[in-house]
């Protein structure tokens, strides 16, 4: 029997938890965790079955550009490790930099690059090896599967940053230069976090729009809500069939 598989959702990726076969909520309130302060966005854990797996899904993640600080951003992280999750899946909405990554399409990260200036470790454990954050072994299975299912997968470096604006031209030309591939404002810490804890993580980036200066288009939240649930369909079917399929 494997353990618990933790997710988190992303902005605009509630439709993902679609296909969780639910068994019992639990607000964050409740265990005196942060609530989000983004609308519509309650704050809750849902306990259930995704294909073969006991997964807890965790709705209405908090952010920095929201006033937390690291050690808020990441309790959801450290409650569900508490819950016996052993395996953790981020996923966020990511601005993408790669010429050959356009919108509408995922990456699973590689690795990344935190860039909030903060991390949720201060105060210790001290020194946690960062060489492998993204489990390389769940990565080729990520992409056989994938790849039996003829979508396109991605892999890439993420740079988190702290928002809460979007990035200028010139930041995204820096980005590049400093090897990422995609941009958000998520992910790394809770990834640092489940790390420093034993627990195994792998992240996936829907690429909901070209970042600043790499297109003529301005950056709309809307639009990156719009597409992340239009691309949500397809990582449910990818997580579902990882998880041994439909149950
Ligand atoms: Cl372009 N930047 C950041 N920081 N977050 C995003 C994004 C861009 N697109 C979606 N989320």
């Amino acid at each position: 029997m494997q353990g618990m598989l933790g997710i988190v959702l992303g902005s605009g990726l509630g439709p993902l938890a679609e296909r969780v076969v639910v068994s019992r909520t639990e607000a964050f309130s409740e265990q005196g965790l942060p609530g989000s302060t983004v609308k519509g966005h309650a704050g809750r854990f849902l306990f259930g079955k995704l294909g073969q797996r006991d997964v807890v899904v965790m709705q209405g993640r908090v952010h920095l550009y929201e006033g937390h600080d690291a050690k808020a951003v990441t309790a959801g992280v450290r409650w569900m490790h508490s819950q016996g999750v052993e395996h953790l899946i981020l996923t966020n909405a990511a601005g993408t930099l790669h010429p050959g990554f356009p919108p509408g399409c995922w990456m699973m990260l590689s690795d990344h690059l935190n860039l909030t200036g903060t991390s949720p470790l201060e105060g210790g454990p001290n020194f946690v090896d960062m060489t492998e954050v993204y489990d390389l072994e769940a990565r080729a299975a990520f992409l056989d599967v994938a790849s039996q299912r003829s979508m396109t997968l991605h892999q890439g470096v993420y740079a988190g940053l702290r928002g809460p604006q979007y990035e200028t031209p010139a930041e995204i030309r820096m980005l590049r230069t400093m090897g990422a591939d995609a941009v958000g404002m998520s992910t790394v810490l809770e990834a640092i976090q489940a790390r420093a804890l034993g627990i195994r993580v792998n992240a996936f980036s829907c690429l909901t729009n070209w970042a600043a200066g790499l297109s003529p288009e301005k950056l709309d939240h809307a639009e990156v809500i719009e597409t992340g649930a239009a691309a949500a369909a397809s990582m449910m079917d990818l997580l579902e069939a990882w998880c041994g399929g439909a149950s």
